[in-house]
């Protein structure tokens, strides 16, 4: 059977998705991804490391069976050939606070080096906000170098706290 998706199409916010250019679609990360440049397009991001199809495979299967991983992706067809040029990803934290609040966060959002400043990255944030309220979150939260600060201003975001690591 054809992989129908990380999550459900209902959760896809059909007036972000009609607002991207003509060629691009806005959808759930689908396994098939893989060989469509998902990984070389969150190499913007960060390291990714090598990942066999296996491995991802793997992986993406693990979230498939957890609640609260959502892996958007925007695919554009050029000269009919499909590649992934952004990713962004919603993960959903369940708290006992709050009533048993659900806080949303914003995780590796990256958009090819040469579609950027096309809005696709702002169309990443409308659409993970859209399913943050949808399945209930009462806020979304994310960590953000300084230099991307302004891109999430635009995007609604205001600086709120103060970010701590450790790595092990
Ligand atoms: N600083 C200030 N403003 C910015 C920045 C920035 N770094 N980047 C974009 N903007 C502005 C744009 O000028 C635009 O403003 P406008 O509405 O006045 O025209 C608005 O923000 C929307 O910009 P988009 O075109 O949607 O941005 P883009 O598609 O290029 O995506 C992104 C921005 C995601 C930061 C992209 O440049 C990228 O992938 N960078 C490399 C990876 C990265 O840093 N990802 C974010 C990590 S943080 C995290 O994942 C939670």
């Amino acid at each position: 059977m054809a992989d129908q998706g990380l999550f459900s199409s209902d959760l896809v916010s059909p007036s972000v998705a009609s607002a991207l250019p003509e060629n691009y679609t806005l959808r759930a990360l689908s396994q098939s991804d893989y060989d469509i440049g998902f990984l070389d397009c969150l190499r913007v991001l960060t390291t990714v490391g090598e990942i066999s199809k296996a491995q991802f495979n793997e992986r993406y299967q693990w979230m498939t069976g957890h609640d609260g991983y959502y892996v958007l992706v925007i695919e554009e067809v050029r000269d009919g050939k499909p590649t992934i040029v952004g990713t962004g990803a919603l993960i959903v934290e369940r708290k006992f606070i709050h009533s048993l609040g659900l806080v949303g966060h914003i995780e590796d959002i990256a958009v090819a080096k040469d579609q950027q400043g096309k809005k696709l990255g702002l169309r990443l944030i409308q659409a993970l906000d859209f399913i943050a309220e949808k399945v209930g979150c009462y806020k979304t939260i994310l960590d953000c170098s300084e230099a991307n600060e302004g891109f999430y201003v635009k995007c609604g975001f205001r600086r709120a706290g103060l970010e701590m690591a450790h790595y092990y």
